[in-house]
């Protein structure tokens, strides 16, 4: 594992962050999970723009931009050496006053690890994964707005620990009207008479990259796809389900709350989009 911080790049054992700083005092930051593909940061610039949005949306300022940050990412990418690898950007709001106001930060710290990746067994992949709905719900835009990704996640954390603890390996997050919001840090795609649906970013899902990519890819292969709100009906009751991520690239799901998902196995509109999506990462990366 390499590690930018405080300027340079380091082991990962040796990266030291002062315990007042506001991200791990109150989880004020932002952050990001970029995907390293055939030694190409996949779709580097638009996750920096979703970054430099969600830092504007919390009053954050980037020192040096996202300049800075392009530039962080390639350095420490290309110390870490590996042609597929995990990265994880970071932007705490920096060392401050034990209280909550941020106005006494003022070293906001930007850190950059990037190590292997932990996938889902082959297993899991072609078998599907166990999706649950959880309790936990996605809180609304003005409560914690799910379009920022900000280091509080606790949502998402106390989503995957409820899964874990019922048995599956995946929590469905529902929002405040009932409706699908996305899993605890993948988005949700289902496909139905060989049309595919995903919930809107104002069901409470992230904007995701990987989202995105399926959905441009959709298009081009002249597959019929929707932004529209799903309920838990619509996904035991669809032909295909499948999450999306930078994490999960993307996982089919067997089955939801014990009913299992479609039929026999066959995912024909998850292996097409699949095997478009693995072509799709080599035209949309930055080359280390
Ligand atoms: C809450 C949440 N939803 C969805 C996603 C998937 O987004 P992306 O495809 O950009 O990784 C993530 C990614 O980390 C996430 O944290």
């Amino acid at each position: 594992m390499k590690v930018w911080i405080e300027g340079r790049v380091v082991e990962g054992d040796e990266a030291r962050l002062p315990v007042t700083d506001h991200g791990l005092l109150y989880g004020d930051g932002v952050f990001e999970g970029l995907r390293v593909y055939g030694r190409q940061v996949f779709r580097l610039p638009d996750h920096l723009r979703r970054m430099g949005a969600g830092a504007r949306a919390i009053g954050l300022e980037i020192p040096g931009g996202l300049e800075a940050l392009e530039r962080i990412v390639l350095e420490t990418a290309r110390a870490h050496g590996q042609d597929e690898a995990y990265i994880r950007l970071i932007v705490t709001r920096g060392s401050g006053a034990l209280g909550v106001d941020p106005s006494t930060c003022r070293d906001p710290q930007i850190i950059c690890i990037v190590d292997g990746i932990r996938l889902y067994s082959e297993e899991k992949r072609s078998r599907g994964i166990d999706l649950v709905t959880v309790s936990v719900r996605r809180p609304p835009s003005d409560v914690l707005d799910p379009r920022v990704k900000s280091l509080n996640y606790l949502n998402s954390v106390l989503a995957a620990r409820e899964a874990r603890l019922r048995g599956a390996d995946e929590g469905l997050i529902l929002n405040l009207q009932g409706t699908v919001a996305e899993a605890a840090v993948a988005n949700v795609f289902a496909v139905r008479d060989g049309v595919l649906r995903t919930p809107p970013a104002t069901d409470g899902a992230l904007a995701g990259i990987t989202r995105a990519s399926l959905l441009e890819i959709a298009e081009a292969q002249g597959i019929a796809a929707r932004e529209v709100s799903l309920g838990r009906f619509d996904l035991i009751d669809a032909d295909e389900v499948f999450l999306t991520g930078a994490g999960a690239r993307m996982v089919p799901v067997a089955s939801l709350d014990g009913a299992a998902v479609g039929t026999g196995g066959q995912r024909p509109v998850f292996d097409r989009l699949d095997a478009a999506f693995a072509e799709f990462v080599k035209t949309r990366g930055t080359p280390l």
